[in-house]
């Protein structure tokens, strides 16, 4: 179902008390907001998952996994899989984000395989994807991105698709202070559903919840987000300050 969604994505940032006291902030300063049909998440590394979902019980805050194994167990050193997030009361998993696609070497084919662990363990996917600045530059955008999607998430059958949540990231844009213009962003959404409609049908495409990320700010978060196809963000750096999340959340 498609909801408005502000999701921090913590990355590498945090120990434990840093992580139980964000969570604390966010759950206070978003108390009296009327968040109706909005969904607000953040996303600890796998440490700090139990603690964070300890502070965030009883609250509107959803705590949520950055990446998991596509295999269900076995000799995987230092990896975690869907079953176990699941075990621990995670509902839902980050796949395919940019720094998983460039540092640790995740390609599509391997990005497949995770979504279908994902949901085959019942997690719900927020799924990224974006183009490089020369993709960007040399207009090939569009085509990069309907690759993407295709190769990672056109194998599934209609309904799996209530459990996906798109984040549109382009590459460029992440953690750069740069971001896409709300036209750019606007121009991107619009295609995606478009995509989504013709390899589908128009109820996947209007239910799906696709989410802006890269470098928004609490001053151009009400700006991206007023764009008709965003549905949210996926927020990197201006999630780690209470004040810079909330006002983002406020944005939408
Ligand atoms: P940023 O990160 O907001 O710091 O650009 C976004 C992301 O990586 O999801």
């Amino acid at each position: 179902m498609r909801h408005k969604i502000v999701a921090g994505n913590w990355k590498m940032h945090n120990d434990s008390k840093e992580t139980k006291t964000l969570i604390k902030g966010v759950r206070k300063s978003i108390k009296k907001l009327s968040l109706k049909n909005t969904r607000v998440i953040v996303a600890p590394t796998f440490v700090n998952l139990t603690a964070g979902l300890k502070k965030a019980k009883k609250s509107k805050v959803e705590v949520i996994a950055q990446n998991m194994h596509q295999a269900k167990s076995g000799a995987f050193t230092g990896e975690v899989s869907a079953s176990m997030l699941k075990s621990i009361g995670i509902q839902t998993v980050i796949l395919g984000h940019s720094e998983r696609r460039t540092l640790f070497g995740e390609t599509d084919v391997i990005l497949a395989e995770k979504v279908n662990a994902a949901l085959e363990s019942g997690l719900e996917i927020i799924f990224c994807f974006g183009e490089l600045l020369e993709d960007r530059k040399s207009e090939n955008h569009f085509t990069v991105v309907e690759n993407q999607l295709k190769n990672a998430l056109f194998h599934l059958e209609p309904i799996a698709w209530v459990n996906i949540v798109l984040a549109y990231e382009p590459v460029w844009a992440i953690g750069t202070g740069e971001t896409a213009t709300p036209e750019q962003a606007q121009e991107m959404h619009a295609f995606i559903r478009d995509v989504l409609a013709k390899k589908y049908n128009t109820v996947v495409a209007e239910n799906t919840s696709i989410l802006y990320g890269g470098s928004v700010k609490p001053n151009n978060a009400q700006e991206i987000f007023s764009k008709k196809d965003v549905d949210g963000g996926l927020i990197g750096g201006a999630s780690l300050k209470v004040e810079d999340f909330t006002e983002i959340i406020k944005a939408i």
